[in-house]
């Protein structure tokens, strides 16, 4: 469907958990991360009535994220099952670290292709940026499993920060050359955590692309782009496999490109990333009462009420209280 800026609504993003084995730096706290009784969060079975009814509005791109999903139990018998309802394309956004063992598994399900976080190659600093694990070797395993089970197109997501690990910028795009792989530069958006050094540590995707073009010479851009739902735009280095991405919500938004809304892991939908106004579909879900037909409006008013664009430059905006975790990037 249309929103009331005449953009196609065809993209969810479901969080189906919260919790997350890591703890990086630009999306969730070290500590005190609250947990909430179980009844709060949706089962499998709700969220698949929500897939479902977006099918009916047209939404038939599925993004699994966290959180981290792989840390939910049940996430492969519920991929199989938005499989059979109809969902064209099913993608899932993880750390990578349970990933290698259930790979084989959620590829059968019916999972089409993987985005991977690895924001560094080096052991010391994987720890300082995601707190909990410093082996990186491991996130590389999943992307070998991913490659190796033709999740494509893979992707793998990089925060770029100035000081933590903007000087990797050209050894990771390395492993772009002979392997198709599709390395995204992120920039680091001001949420909760990331808020209060966000400014200082944002590497414009354009400075990024310089240092590309100082080491490997001009980059091709890709009109086509590489398959997907997202916001990134894509350049090749010459003669390369893969391609490297920028997602610059900061310096280059795309949001009169928007296709999408989120789900939390709490039954929420929320229209836009840079905005923390969400809706309610519990109420409906756990109505005995209500209909499909009541969930597809439910659904459809949210669409209606989805703002223009983020207002990342508005040092009070209310995104700087959203919490990354909780709604899956
Ligand atoms: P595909 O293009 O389908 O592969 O997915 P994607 O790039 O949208 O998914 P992924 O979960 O890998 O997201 C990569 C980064 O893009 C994350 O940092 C997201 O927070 C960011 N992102 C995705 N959608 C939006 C959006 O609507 N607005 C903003 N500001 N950032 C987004
Ligand atoms: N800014 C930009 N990207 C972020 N991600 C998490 N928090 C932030 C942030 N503050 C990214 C993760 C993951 C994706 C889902 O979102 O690195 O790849
Ligand atoms: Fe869409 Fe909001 Fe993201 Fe902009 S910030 S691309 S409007 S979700």
């Amino acid at each position: 469907m249309l929103d009331p800026f005449g953009r196609e609504i065809n993209y969810m993003r479901i969080s189906v958990t919260d919790r997350c084995n890591l703890r990086c730096v630009y999306c969730m706290p070290l500590e005190g991360v609250q947990l909430r009784p179980r009844e709060e969060y949706l089962t499998f079975e709700e969220i698949e009535r929500v897939v479902r009814a977006g099918l009916a509005l047209g939404i038939d791109r599925i993004r699994i994220t966290g959180g981290e999903p792989t840390v939910r139990p049940g996430l492969v018998e519920f991929i199989a099952r938005i499989k059979e309802a109809g969902v064209r394309d099913i993608s899932m956004t993880t750390n990578g670290i349970l990933f290698p063992k259930m790979a084989a598994d959620l590829k059968r399900a019916g999972l089409n292709r993987v985005n991977i976080s690895l924001d560094t190659l080096r052991p010391e600093r994987f720890k300082a940026i995601a707190r909990l694990f410093d082996d990186p070797q491991v996130v590389l395993d999943a992307v070998e499993a991913a490659l190796e089970l033709e999740l494509h197109p893979v992707k793998l997501n990089m925060v770029v920060m100035r000081g933590w690990n903007d000087d990797e910028i050209v050894e990771m795009a390395r492993m772009t050359l002979d392997r198709p792989i599709h390395l995204r530069y992120i920039e680091v958006m001001p949420f909760s955590e990331a808020y209060p050094f966000s400014e200082e540590v944002l590497v414009p995707a354009a400075e990024i692309r310089q240092r590309l073009m100082a080491e490997f010479g001009d980059l091709e851009p890709l009109k086509e782009g590489v398959p997907g739902n997202g916001p990134a735009r894509y350049w090749r280095i010459p003669g390369a496999k893969g391609t490297v991405g920028f997602i610059s919500a900061m310096t280059e938004c795309f949001c009169a490109g928007c296709n999408r809304i989120r789900l939390s892991a709490d039954g929420k939908i929320n229209p836009c990333l840079g905005h923390i106004h969400e809706y309610d579909l519990k109420p409906v879900l756990r109505d005995p009462s209500a209909t499909e037909e009541d969930l597809i409006r439910a659904i459809e008013a949210a669409i209606l009420r989805k703002p223009r664009e983020h207002n990342f430059d508005d040092p009070n905006g209310e995104y700087t209280l959203r919490v990354m975790h909780g709604i899956g990037g």
